[in-house]
């Protein structure tokens, strides 16, 4: 029998968001929120770990964490306790503990999971809640304790029907409870529905305290990680408090943010040592920048490689790699499948698409290279354009190294210009050009040098 297992509710309509996206799979940081607890669980050792989900929402579900956790499925939409007892047939008599947390709380911070679970052990109870002293309790349902000097819980009072709710800061639930697994499994029926005719799990407490169960609540340290998301004003708030967290991590890494509160770093971004951050500057996705770069201002980096040293100045980029030494910008674009090599340059209003660029090639100022191999060295003049696209095919060009390709060339693709070649001045390349030859001209003819 396992130790632990986890539960993560996550069959909610998410009404209150008002999207066509379920609750769950809306991001924080660049990451779905469904991620956090799988991955706390996970960090816990739980070898188990069932997320509950609706018919509604389970293909989009299943689509994002795959075979990495079980699926229960809540047929219908009885409240928390309805979802945990889906879960039941797939972990009674599993495990000695159930950790239940709510899909929706992606701040919960993993040492405070912990030591829920170790007082728990320790004080042999069968019901442990883990809470929070919050100064807005946004909806959440309230612990309530007795006045003795034991201030034992009576119980979880949930917002719609709090009516002894007397001000603020407050202590709320956060949603992440503890059970002893049999105690769980057989008291569940005893929930009642409430007003909203829902089956509330945090009605457990009372009866856990009327009984003379032991059930306790710890608060958490910090009172930001124990809150919900119910609406995009609170997703907005918790971003907010990640984002925070996130630079600072970073500047103590030894990265350097200039107007900090302008920046964005999503969860799943590296950052080398020195490397400066401008303002306005967004580091999306799985994205890697290395040490002494410069990026930004204004830059968009998304799913992107940056090595050492490289500045990207008010451009972006996306699914594209920089080796060292690298620069781009202003106003430039990497698109998928662009690639930089060491020392290449790009300047102003350059967009690139499924191209690499090799060693020291360099093209300073306006055009498109698309589904193209630029050889090192190479020198593309202003206005180059590479015509990847008949109407009905992308065909690729080539230009090999050391040729110097004159300002408003267009590379009729397929076409290879030749190494050391030369292109005149508003040439349009229909043909090869062959190695250290001059082409010129409309359509382009192949001249002496
Ligand atoms: C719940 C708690 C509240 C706590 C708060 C913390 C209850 C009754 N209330 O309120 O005390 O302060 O979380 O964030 O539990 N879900 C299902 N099936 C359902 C209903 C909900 O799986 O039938 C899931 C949701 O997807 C969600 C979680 O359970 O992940 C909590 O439901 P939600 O509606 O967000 O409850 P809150 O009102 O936030
Ligand atoms: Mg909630």
């Amino acid at each position: 029998m396992d130790e632990l297992a986890g539960i993560i509710l996550a069959a909610g309509e998410g009404s209150r968001m008002k999207s066509r996206t379920p609750k769950v799979l809306h991001c924080l940081c660049g990451k779905e929120l469904l991620r956090f607890p799988v991955e706390l669980l996970g960090k816990l050792g739980m070898t188990r770990i069932v997320v509950v989900v609706s018919p509604a929402n389970r293909e989009a579900i299943t689509g994002l964490l795959g075979d990495t956790v079980e699926y229960a499925v809540q047929e219908a939409r009885s409240g928390t306790v309805g979802a945990v007892e889906s879960a039941a047939s797939m972990l009674q008599g599993q495990s000695e503990r159930v950790v239940v947390i709510g899909g929706d709380a992606p701040l919960v911070a993993e040492d405070s999971v912990r030591r829920l679970i170790d007082g728990h052990i320790q004080d042999s109870r069968q019901m442990s809640i883990l809470s929070g002293i919050v100064q807005v309790s946004q909806g959440l349902g309230r612990i309530s304790r007795d006045l003795g000097s034991q201030q034992n819980v009576l119980g979880i009072v949930e917002a719609n029907d709090d009516t002894g709710r007397t001000g603020e800061p407050i202590e709320i639930n956060s949603g992440v409870y503890c059970f002893q697994a049999d105690w769980l499994w057989e008291n569940l029926g005893k929930v009642g529905a409430g007003k909203s005719q829902e089956r509330y799990l945090t009605d457990l407490a009372a009866i856990a305290a009327g009984k003379g169960d032991a059930v306790a609540a710890v608060v958490a340290d910090d009172p930001d990680e124990v809150m919900g998301i119910n609406t995009r004003v609170e997703l907005a708030r918790l971003e907010d408090i990640q984002r925070r967290r996130i630079r600072e991590r970073w500047m103590l890494e030894g990265v350097t943010i200039m107007d900090p509160s302008s920046v964005m770093i999503d969860d799943g971004v590296a950052i080398g040592q020195d490397t400066v951050l401008l303002p306005n500057t967004m580091l999306l996705g799985s994205t890697s920048i290395g040490s002494g770069c410069e990026i930004g201002p204004g830059s968009v980096v998304k799913d992107s490689f940056v090595g050492d040293d490289c500045r990207v100045t008010s451009s972006a980029m996306e699914e594209a790699v920089m080796e060292a030494g690298v620069d781009i910008g202003p106003f430039s674009h990497l698109r998928p499948g662009a690639y930089l090599e060491t020392g290449v340059h790009i300047g102003n209003y350059v967009e690139v698409k499924e191209s690499r660029f090799a060693a020291g090639a360099v093209m300073g100022h306006f055009g498109y290279v698309g589904d193209a191999s630029i050889g090192a060295n190479v020198n593309m003049g202003a206005g180059t354009v590479t015509c990847n696209y008949d109407g009905k095919d992308k065909l690729r060009s080539v230009v090999e190294k050391d040729a110097f390709i004159g300002c408003d060339t267009m590379l009729v693709a397929p076409v290879t210009v030749g190494a050391g070649a030369v292109t005149g001045a508003g040439a349009v390349i229909t043909k090869d050009v062959p190695p250290a030859r001059l082409a010129v001209g409309v359509p382009a003819k192949i001249v002496e040098r």
